[in-house]
């Protein structure tokens, strides 16, 4: 086709999914896709797909000569556009797999409107094909039933939550994206100015700094579905670039906002047909750490921490003896059925248990065999009211393995936090019809960078303390907790927010505790500062993860699938082949040198 004409006689009138047997007898005409061709003795059958659906299409020779010519010409994928009366299908023919598998057109007019080249993957076996051919080609894999309804869905969800916030009495507004660096902890994409020579803007992690002007210039309620760019190690439910609810409000308390968040939640659930109740459950940060090892637990299952470090203190196996005594912690789970694993099993998941990703320097287990005898490597060092104490206090059964971890309590945490997901998983504790959201509160304010020798933000420098610790600033910094709260969906962050300082000495007392001296502070957030000291209204916020929350909704497995246009693990577009080299006359304009790593 040399030539491109739209239909001058054919228009549609009708989705093709959304055709009903109430049709019946009625002229519509539908265009679309070719999903599948089949050809019965020369009677042909092809269903025409858009993103309503599918819709089966027939051309008999004996019925439409001219019809039947253009379906000769059909391949997967090629557009077309059909008339036609809406029958019936007969006995035997019905497809119950298919909504509109009662009905059918023989169609009075076809035309073919755009041929496609052969498939570089069939669209129903996309989900086998390496993920980066589909995102290469992602027109053609959004095109698939799966992906639309996806999509459908995510629009949905973000109308639902534009409407609340709406009704809420929300100002829609925006930030710009050429800016300066905001620091939520991640690396910065730099975009070099052609005109200030040797300067870079930063791509915003988080519109966080703009909102609380927004506060600070009078505005009392904001929010923005909003573009975030973070350069950090990719993983399922992490992007570089990726959307935000953003909100943050002034005048108002802790309540104010989580009320607020929870509303649109609800609604956003609603939408995904998932039924959920506020207020939601609150959890406090230390709690989480030290039941479940992770502030994000997913609570749709228990297993939760025994702490034996008591015990193992007074105990004769010296590894954990030792542990114990000198500030570490020896913690264990009690897996329900595991007794029966082999040792090879048990051996298996040490290994996983001391994998780079997990850290832990070792598991040690004790299996409690359904006849009442123990199989264990560590069983040996213990005295019998040593075991009577551990089985009283895990609750374990005959059947069960208790799994310890001994080592410093943040490696606890990590190691057996990670070894109960895992098993959460793996031993089918997971009750996936279960919905478990909740705040996560209470958190510390900071933590200390042993690599750095410093404190470091757990939230971002902006968050304020709780009123109550503030004396302690002075005198225990990392005692000190914030006035922040995330909230958790199954366990996964889906979103997290906090008060804001609002006083110029606290945000500047805050700045000096992180190690930055006063002329770094004034040359990085100089005019945040200026702002806070001309009339800063008290105010707070959150953010929620647009694509965490459509993917969790549609039970997507990655983020991947929620974004229309993602970037891979290795944060590329296969698509536009993205990132890619520019030309010397780019560089030379922006006075830029690229030195390769040898
Ligand atoms: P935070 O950094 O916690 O807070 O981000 C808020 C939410 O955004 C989601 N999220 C991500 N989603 C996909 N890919 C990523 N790389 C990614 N990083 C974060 C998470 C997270 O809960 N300015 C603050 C919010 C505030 O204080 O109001 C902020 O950005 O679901
Ligand atoms: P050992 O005394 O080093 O021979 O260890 C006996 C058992 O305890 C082995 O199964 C080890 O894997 C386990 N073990 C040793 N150190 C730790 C640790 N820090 N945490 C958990 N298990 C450990």
């Amino acid at each position: 086709m040399t030539t491109q004409t739209t239909s001058k006689k054919l228009k549609r009138t009708h989705n093709c999914g959304e055709l009903k047997e109430s049709n019946i007898g009625e002229t519509v005409t539908i265009a679309g896709w070719v999903d599948t061709i089949r050809d019965l003795g020369g009677i042909i059958f092809i269903e025409l797909r858009d993103h309503s659906g599918r819709f089966q299409i027939v051309a008999d020779p004996a019925k439409n000569k001219d019809a039947h010519k253009v379906f000769e010409h059909l391949r997967n994928e090629y557009v077309a556009i059909a008339s036609g009366t809406v029958s019936k299908r007969p006995d035997g023919t019905i497809n119950p797999n298919l909504e509109t598998g009662t009905i059918e057109i023989y169609p009075n007019e076809m035309e073919l409107l755009n041929k496609s080249k052969p498939l570089p993957f069939s669209l129903d076996q996309a989900e086998d094909v390496d993920e980066n051919l589909r995102l290469k080609y992602r027109y053609l894999d959004l095109r698939r039933e799966k992906m639309q309804k996806i999509f459908q869905t995510r629009h949905k969800i973000t109308q639902a939550i534009r409407g609340k916030l709406n009704t809420l009495g929300f100002f829609e507004l925006e930030t710009p994206i050429l800016t300066k660096a905001t620091p939520e902890g991640a690396r910065d994409y730099l975009v070099p100015s052609r005109v200030q020579e040797g300067k870079f803007f930063a791509l915003p992690q988080s519109p966080q700094l703009f909102k609380q002007l927004f506060m600070m210039s009078g505005f009392p309620k904001y929010y923005q579905i909003a573009r975030c760019f973070r350069d950090e190690d990719l993983r399922a439910d992490r992007q570089p670039e990726f959307t935000q609810v953003d909100i943050e409000m002034s005048f108002i308390d802790m309540e104010d906002i989580l009320s607020a968040v929870e509303e649109i939640l609800i609604d956003s659930f609603a939408v995904a047909g998932v039924n959920i109740k506020g207020p939601f459950d609150r959890m406090d940060y230390d709690k989480a750490m030290s039941l479940y090892g992770s502030d994000k637990p997913d609570l749709r299952f228990g297993l939760e921490f025994v702490d034996v470090s008591d015990i193992m203190a007074k105990s004769e196996f010296k590894s954990f003896a030792d542990i114990a005594k000198s500030g570490g912690e020896v913690k264990c789970l009690c897996a329900p059925g595991m007794a029966d694993w082999s040792r090879k099993d048990m051996d298996d998941l040490k290994a996983l248990t001391m994998s780079k990703e997990f850290g832990a320097k070792g598991l040690a287990w004790i299996n409690f065999k359904t006849d009442g005898t123990m199989s264990s490597p560590i069983v040996k060092f213990f005295k019998e009211e040593e075991i009577e104490e551990i089985k009283k206090r895990s609750n374990v059964k005959p059947g069960d393995a208790l799994l310890f971890i001994a080592d410093k309590p943040s490696i606890v945490a990590q190691a057996l936090g990670r070894l109960r997901l895992h098993l959460g998983e793996k031993l089918n504790l997971i009750d996936k019809n279960k919905h478990s959201i909740f705040w996560l509160v209470n958190f510390p304010l900071f933590d200390y960078d042993a690599v750095e020798k410093r404190l470091n933000s757990v939230n971002h420098p902006f968050t304020a303390p709780r009123p109550e610790d503030i004396p302690l600033l002075d005198s225990d910094p990392l005692k000190v907790k914030a006035s922040a709260y995330d909230v958790i969906y199954n366990g996964v962050e889906i979103g997290g927010g906090s008060l804001r300082i609002y006083n110029q000495e606290l945000q500047s007392k805050v700045f000096k505790l992180l190690g930055m001296d006063e002329e770094t502070a004034r040359d990085k957030f100089g005019f945040l500062l200026d702002a806070l000291s001309h009339g800063a209204p008290p105010h707070g916020g959150l953010a929620l993860g647009l694509d965490r929350l459509v993917m969790l909704l549609t039970g997507s497995k990655s983020i991947r699938d929620v974004i229309a246009f993602p970037k891979t693990q290795t944060a590329t577009c296969p698509l536009t082949d993205a990132p890619s080299e520019v030309s010397e006359k780019q560089l030379k304009e922006l006075h830029i040198r690229t030195v390769m790593p040898k």
